[in-house]
């Protein structure tokens, strides 16, 4: 799949569920309503269109939310999607979780074929944790990173860098993640849906975090690649990596090699565009795929050149209505 800028298309995410057992202050507003099961993809739906990805070149998929694992039954999602990575056809299939249900999952998910997964943890601090995620347990979310370690599962640390609430943890952070052998990937917010907070105050540029722990740590670009839309540096005093995702002060589109579908099915072409096409309706309409096969044809010949985020105090409106938990990313 190329699209009209000629970036080949080789990496897929798909949010099983728009649920959450958390509500992530950036993420949700704390009242937030789900949709109902009859406009869900049932999971025969979604490994059917996860197969018809792959068999057009997706190499690596993954799986977000909301929270995946919240799904019922996703496992044996999981446990057959794991087919794509036997033959060959898929390189990768992983997914990112806010870690609540791991130590229940982890050791199927290894079985199954996982080798990395992304686990979200904006702060150590369990009270702060407890803050950010609305009543999140930071306890059991150890217990699972312990737990998915344990299953052999390579983990990496997504951090969401917040102005005044996680700034001054960056360094705690990046300490404990290296010296438990995880990667450490710093976000930029992103300003989509309509949250309680204010995103300004939120927003917190990564070039200034990196000129701060640039003071304390000697800082290498590296050309470590997962294929996701982090740049990667080591970390000369930790030896371990820092992932920086820079959507606001460094857009990283000219790469992108991936789009979403959301749980019913809806294929956005880019994070920060509102353009998407329905893939239900012909995954529904026929057994067989070619009508959903031209619906993704068609709309990866129409996948856009980049963003247009913006956060300043002029805008108030998110250019994105949806909630990021929509798309997962
Ligand atoms: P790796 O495979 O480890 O590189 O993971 P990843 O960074 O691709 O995935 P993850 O789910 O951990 O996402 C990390 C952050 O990257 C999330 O905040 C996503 O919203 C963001 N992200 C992923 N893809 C895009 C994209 O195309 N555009 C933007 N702006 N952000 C993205
Ligand atoms: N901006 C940036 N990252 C976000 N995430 C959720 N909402 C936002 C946002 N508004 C992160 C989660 C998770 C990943 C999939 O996206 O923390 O790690
Ligand atoms: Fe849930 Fe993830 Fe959103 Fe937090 S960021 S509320 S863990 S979907």
């Amino acid at each position: 799949m190329i699209d009209p800028f000629g970036r080949a298309v080789t990496y897929l995410r798909v949010s099983v569920t728009d649920r959450c057992d958390f509500r992530c202050v950036y993420c949700m507003a704390e009242d937030m309503t789900f949709l109902p099961k009859r406009e869900i993809l049932s999971l025969e739906e979604l490994d059917r269109l996860c197969t018809a990805f792959v068999e057009k070149g997706v190499r690596k998929l993954r799986l977000t939310g909301g929270e995946p694992l919240v799904r019922k039954n996703i496992m044996s999602l999981i446990r057959s999607l794991g087919r794509h990575l036997d033959s060959g056809a898929l390189e990768e299939l992983t997914l990112t979780t806010n870690g609540s249900q791991l130590s229940r999952f982890a050791g199927e998910l290894y079985d199954y074929g996982v080798r990395r997964i992304n686990v979200s943890i904006d702060t150590l601090d369990p009270q702060k944790f407890k803050a950010v995620t609305r009543w999140g347990d930071l306890g059991k979310v150890m217990d699972g990173i312990r737990a998915a370690t344990e299953a052999g599962l390579q983990i990496k640390i997504n951090m969401v860098a917040l102005k005044d609430v996680n700034e001054h943890e960056i360094v705690s952070m990046l300490r404990w993640c290296h010296e438990h052998g995880y990667d450490l990937t710093l976000i930029e917010t992103m300003p989509l849906g309509e949250i309680d907070g204010d995103r300004t105050d939120q927003y917190l540029p990564l070039s200034t975090v990196r000129s701060r722990l640039a003071e304390e740590f000697t800082l290498t670009d590296i050309p470590y690649k997962t294929g996701g839309p982090a740049r990667y540096v080591e970390v000369e005093e930790t030896g371990g990596r820092l992932g920086l995702i820079t959507p606001l002060t460094h857009n990283f589109c000219e790469s992108c090699n991936r789009v979403r579908v959301t749980c019913t099915g809806q294929l956005y072409m880019c994070l920060g565009q509102n353009d998407m096409a329905d893939l239900r309706a012909p995954l529904r309409a026929s057994e067989g795929n070619d009508l959903l096969n031209s619906a993704i044809d068609e709309a990866i010949g129409r996948k856009p050149k980049g963003h247009d985020f913006v956060i300043d105090r002029n805008t108030k409106q998110p250019a994105v209505s949806r909630h990021m938990s929509v798309t997962g990313g």
